[in-house]
C-alpha cells in the first residue's frame, strides 16, 4: 500500500511546491504515495475560526489553541486508521526535536503513514504533548517562522526515497550521507568549458579506476568539510588506505605552502 502522508497546517497552499514539482510531485501524481492535509481552523467553534491566543504568564508573541490541533490530529488519526494504517508516527516539526538526518529520513520512508504538524507563533499549548504521542523533529539549528517550510524538507527528503520515485535506482543510493560521506564531484559535457576540463579519468572509461576516483574524492570532501562524519564510520580497507594517501597529500600541500 502507498504511504499515507497527512499534514496539520494553517497554510495548506504552501505545499503546492512540494506536491506540483519535480520529484515529489510526479511521484504523489504516480500514486507512490499521497499527501492529504488539515487545516486547524476547520476543527474552531467561533466565528473568527481562531486557533491562537496570548501566552500564559505573559510574553511576546501567540501560542497555538490546543483544542483545533488536537481535533485535526485525531481526524488525521482516525482516517488513517479507516484505510488500514493504525499507528502511524505523529511528528511535530519544531527547532526543539531531533535534528532530522539521512538515516532518520530513510527511516520515516518506510512508514506506511505519517501526521505531520506544522505550528506557527510562538508554538503549541504543551498540553497536546499529553493528548498525542508526538515526536519533535527540527531541521537544523536555526528557526523559521513556522514548521511547514520543515514539514516539506522532510517530506521531499522521505519522498524521494519511495520506490521508483527517482529515475535511477542507483541516485538515492549514492546521494551524499547514504553512505555516511559527502558526495563526490560531478560532471557532464562539455569536456572543455572556457579552459577547464573534465578529469581524464571519467573520460577513460575504466569502471574500477572511476569508482576508486570518486570515492578519493568522497573522502576527500568528507575530511575537508565534515571530518565529524568520518569519526563517526567504521572504514573500509580501501578507504584507509585512500585516506591515509589524502591526508599525506594534505601534509605535502600544506608543507609547501609554509
Ligand atoms: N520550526 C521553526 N524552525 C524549525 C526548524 N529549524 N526545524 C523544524 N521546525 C521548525
Amino acid at each position: 500500500m502507498a504511504p499515507r502522508y497527512h499534514v496539520v497546517t494553517l497554510f495548506p497552499a504552501m505545499f503546492a511546491g512540494l506536491t506540483g514539482y519535480g520529484v515529489s510531485g510526479r511521484a504523489i501524481r504516480d500514486g507512490l504515495c499521497s499527501v492529504r492535509f488539515w487545516d486547524p481552523r476547520d476543527f474552531t467553534r467561533d466565528n473568527y475560526r481562531t486557533v491562537d491566543d496570548r501566552p500564559f504568564g505573559g510574553g511576546p508573541g501567540m501560542v497555538m489553541l490546543v483544542e483545533p490541533l488536537d481535533l485535526a490530529l485525531t481526524a488525521a488519526r482516525v482516517t488513517l486508521r479507516r484505510q488500514g494504517v493504525s499507528a502511524p508516527r505523529l511528528i511535530y516539526l519544531s527547532p526543539q526535536g531531533r535534528r532530522l538526518d539521512q538515516a532518520a529520513v530513510a527511516e520515516l520512508a518506510g512508514a506506511a503513514g505519517l501526521v505531520l504538524l506544522a505550528g506557527r507563533y510562538e508554538g503549541i499549548d504543551e498540553r497536546l504533548f499529553a493528548r498525542h504521542c508526538l515526536e519533535e523533529v527540527s531541521i537544523g539549528d536555526y528557526v523559521l517562522s513556522g514548521g511547514e517550510l520543515p514539514a516539506m524538507v522532510l517530506l521531499d527528503a522521505v519522498i524521494r526515497l519511495l520506490p521508483g520515485a527517482l529515475g535511477h535506482a542507483d541516485s538515492a543510493r549514492e546521494d551524499s550521507f547514504v553512505d555516511g560521506l559527502l558526495d563526490c564531484p560531478h560532471y557532464t559535457r562539455p569536456e572543455r568549458y572556457m579552459g577547464l576540463e573534465v578529469p581524464t579519468v571519467l573520460r577513460a572509461g575504466n569502471h574500477g579506476e572511476v569508482a576508486r576516483w570518486r570515492l578519493r574524492q568522497a573522502l576527500a570532501r568528507t575530511l575537508a568539510r565534515r571530518p565529524d562524519l568520518l569519526e563517526r564510520r567504521v572504514l573500509s580497507p580501501l578507504e584507509t588506505e585512500l585516506l591515509g594517501e589524502i591526508r599525506r597529500e594534505g601534509d605535502a600541500a600544506s608543507a609547501a605552502s609554509d
